[in-house]
């Protein structure tokens, strides 16, 4: 009986995995030079823990288990949770602000599509202790410094960003009470996914009152932060977000990032602890899922018995950004190609021996090199070599014996060297 991989799973055969650590090496690598430290956490965790403030889009999603002392688990679904507990825990002794980054392998019961899996890699930015959108605006700015070095330019990708500390008070300005404003914004988030009369059914079912309802749709339909004004009366709290949001763009500039970020009212983000900036990033024709999402959650530390700190931080998901790369032929031509250092051939026999003790000298001194594990005749030595894209293949003949000699083949040119062993060994260690 043959049996498939799990619904929603993927398998990582050595081309899949090459691509998947080609992506995370430069999750990692970026993360570390734009000042982030590595953290991780259990893969589950207490059930409850993504109960608290997740939102119930997550939660109907979980992978839940009980263990055998009846505690109820679940698979982690993203990994700002456990950053709030474990930073709560050393909440004293941390060093601020805190600038941590992660790459979580997440769980998550969705309906596979495309861009989202039931399991996906995830790169998670946060930094937690500053309040100015400065931090906003370096989070912003890391996740483009990644994007961009891999190749894509504001033709290909956009950050939309907006507020759910402004959304919140022109909401309340049109007088939708503060206690309805989380409901709320889970339908408002959906508004770009579904089509215009699915929305505004969902929208009827939340807002009862029609006029309030033409006030929203009205709202959300602005295209700039200028235009917000032109709706609405702004009330001070609202004014205080918009200036807000002006600043996080102007920073934006001043980092050379702007090309990239557009305001757009329409994000609002599923999870329910955003209080503040949100945003999300888009591939520019708008046909695949989110690529990645995030904003300021300054009250969640505290919901989970921390104290009150701001934090801001966003999660990018593996799998658009290689749909969206592999379209637009960036992913294979980066990946590095798997090549041997050395491939260590024999003309006879006899030699058998001394090429597998060069083999492994070679590796030893950190090369990557191999043999032939079968006595095969040397045409065929040189076939594996090439079929193994060695760039040079060295050859122990009788030369060995006779002068302690090697020959070298470039298997670029096809040309020949001899080379004297002790000296080519030399050479090979110290260079390494
Ligand atoms: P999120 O918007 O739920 O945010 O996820 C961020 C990204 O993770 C998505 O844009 C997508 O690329 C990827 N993703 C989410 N679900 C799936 C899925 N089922 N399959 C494949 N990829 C997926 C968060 O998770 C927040 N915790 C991010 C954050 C960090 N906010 C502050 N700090």
């Amino acid at each position: 009986m043959k049996i498939p991989p799990v619904k929603g799973t993927r398998d990582f055969y050595p081309p899949d995995m090459a691509r998947r650590n080609w992506i995370i090496d430069g999750w990692k690598r970026v993360s570390l030079r734009n000042g982030f430290e590595e953290y991780d956490g259990p893969i589950f965790e207490y059930l409850k823990m993504f109960q608290i403030k997740s939102g119930d889009e997550i939660v109907e999603q979980l992978f839940s288990l009980q263990d055998r002392g009846g505690r109820e688990l679940a698979l982690r679904p993203e990994i700002t949770p456990t950053l709030a507990r474990m930073v709560n825990q050393q909440i004293n002794s941390l060093p601020k602000p805190i600038k941590w980054f992660s790459v979580p392998r997440l769980f998550r019961a969705e309906r596979p599509q495309r861009g989202r899996l039931r399991e996906f890699f995830q790169w998670n930015i946060d930094i937690i202790g500053v309040d100015e959108s400065t931090a906003d605006a370096e989070v912003i700015f890391c996740a483009l410094d990644y994007l961009r070095e891999i190749g894509l330019t504001p033709d290909d990708i956009v950050v939309k960003i907006s507020s759910r500390e402004m959304l919140a008070a022109l909401l309340q300005s049109i007088g939708i009470g503060e206690s309805e404003l989380e409901g709320l914004y889970l339908v408002l988030d959906k508004r770009n996914r579904l089509p215009a009369d699915a929305f505004e059914e969902m929208l009827a079912e939340r807002v009862a009152d029609e006029d309030k309802r033409k006030k929203i749709l009205e709202l959300m339909s602005v295209e700039s932060i200028g235009q917000i004004g032109d709706c609405l009366e702004l009330t001070d709290a609202a004014k205080e977000s918009v200036d807000e949001l002006g600043r996080l763009f102007e920073l934006l500039g001043v980092m050379g990032v702007a090309d990239f970020c557009r305001f757009d009212i329409g994000i609002v983000r599923g999870l329910a602890y955003y209080t503040g900036i949100v945003y999300e990033i888009y591939d520019k024709a708008s046909e695949l899922r989110a690529i990645g999402g995030g904003g300021r959650y300054d009250d969640l530390l505290k919901q989970f018995g921390g104290p009150a700190i701001p934090a801001t931080g966003f999660g990018i998901g593996d799998c658009v950004l290689a749909i969206l790369l592999e379209e637009k032929g960036l992913l294979q031509k980066q990946l590095p190609v798997r090549k041997l250092d050395y491939f260590v051939a024999c003309v006879d026999k006899v030699h058998r021996e001394g090429a597998i003790k060069l083999t492994m000298k070679l590796r030893s001194a950190g090369w990557t090199a191999g043999f032939s594990y079968k006595a095969a005749k040397l045409g065929k030595q040189l076939k594996k070599a090439d079929n193994q894209s060695a760039k040079k293949c060295i050859i122990i003949g009788r030369e060995l014996v006779e002068k302690n000699e090697l020959v070298i083949k470039d298997m670029a040119t096809g040309e020949q060297e001899l080379v004297d062993y002790d000296k080519f060994l030399t050479k090979c260690t110290e260079s390494k």
